[in-house]
């Protein structure tokens, strides 16, 4: 085993230029994976944790240069859902066993916090089991503090890059680096279990930021994870930009596992887009949750934030399903507890 993984393993932490040479060497790309499998297996064990995601809104204030459902996007075809859509996705997925549902949308709005503190209280009283995520943008510290007393237990926000000078050129100008980092920490604060994470492969993102992304969250300490690659969509700005690679998206999720042995990782649907076993060979190297969708299969073309998109077709019970399938394939099992990080187990005794 390579020298500065077993460093990384055991201590969980390395030099810039340590980290620069794992993201960028392909010999270490084996050893790296046996290493991240192994923590995750020691901390979580085969386990697979489900969220289940409703995308209830494409309608979105924002204007971010890489997605596709931002403002000036005049092809997307706008939908929202109504309380009691979303809801029957909450009955269905409940039914075919997640005990976890984010619901996820653009900046939209009309959904007040009066209706989205409606939409988390009828969830919070038809489930009371349930872990509600919410993954809804850059709002008040007031407005998180009243989902929260509604019911909701999670957050779900990239910070995207971590450096202000990149951030710049993913995102208008009337959004900041610094406003999102706060929102973040604003969260954490609450007492929500929070979700960061980045593209990996975004447009002018150098192996620098990436490694000031680890460094933010080494101090951010965020409960999960997300990272995908970059797809291009196609009526953005960046649409002839070249996607991430796949490389890469594992590389940095082994080493991800290995900084931060306790953390959520999800293999995305971006990771399952941009290879057919993409997912797998993430479960294979360190991630543990996978978010299928859960919206109604006559809006989920409709949440194109990047160009061929999988599971929009499928039913939640075909996706159920097929990633049992795959799940078992790779060696895992799907487990349908809430799959709380291990810090919050801890806490809840
Ligand atoms: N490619 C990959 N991921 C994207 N996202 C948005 N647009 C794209 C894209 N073109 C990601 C962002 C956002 C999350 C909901 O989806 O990181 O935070
Ligand atoms: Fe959705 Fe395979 S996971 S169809």
């Amino acid at each position: 085993m390579n020298d500065m993984i077993t460093k990384l393993r055991d201590t969980q932490n390395l030099t810039d230029e340590e980290f620069r040479i794992l993201l960028t060497t392909d010999a270490f790309d084996a050893d790296l994976r046996e290493a991240a499998n192994a923590v995750r297996i020691a901390r979580y064990g085969y386990d697979v944790y489900l969220r289940g995601l409703i995308e209830f809104t494409n309608y979105c204030k924002n204007n971010c240069l890489y997605c596709g459902i931002r403002r000036d996007n005049k092809e997307a075809s706008r939908y929202r859902l109504t309380q009691e859509d979303i809801l029957e996705c909450c009955r269905e997925g409940h039914e075919l066993g997640f005990r976890t549902f984010v619901l996820q949308g653009g900046e939209d709005p009309y959904f007040t916090d009066e209706r989205i503190c409606a939409i988390v209280s009828a969830i919070r009283a038809q489930y009371p089991d349930c872990a509600i995520t919410l993954s809804i943008g850059e709002k008040s510290r007031e407005s998180y503090q009243a989902y929260f007393d509604a019911g909701a237990n999670r957050y779900l926000l990239r910070h995207e890059t971590a450096n202000p000078a990149h951030y710049a050129k993913l995102h208008p100008a009337e959004m900041s680096c610094e406003n999102r980092k706060r929102c973040l920490y604003d969260l954490k604060e609450i007492g929500y279990q929070i979700g960061a994470g980045i593209m990996v492969g975004a447009p002018f993102q150098t192996i620098d930021h990436i490694i000031e992304d680890i460094r933010f969250m080494q101090e951010l300490q965020p409960d999960m994870i997300g990272i995908g690659p970059f797809l291009s969509h196609k009526d953005t700005p960046f649409r002839d930009e070249p996607n991430g690679g796949l490389a890469l998206v594992l590389r940095l999720l082994g080493v991800l596992r290995l900084t931060f042995p306790e953390v959520l990782l999800p293999a995305t649907t971006a990771l399952g887009t941009m290879h057919p076993q993409g997912r797998e060979l993430g479960l294979k190297t360190g991630a543990n949750v996978i978010m299928p969708n859960l919206s109604p299969v006559s809006v989920r073309k409709k949440y194109m934030l990047y160009d061929n998109k999988i599971c929009t077709g499928e039913e939640s019970a075909q996706c159920r399903n097929c990633l049992n399938t795959r799940v078992e394939s790779a060696g895992y099992h799907i487990s349908m507890s809430r799959g709380d990080a291990l810090r919050v187990r801890r806490q809840n005794g």
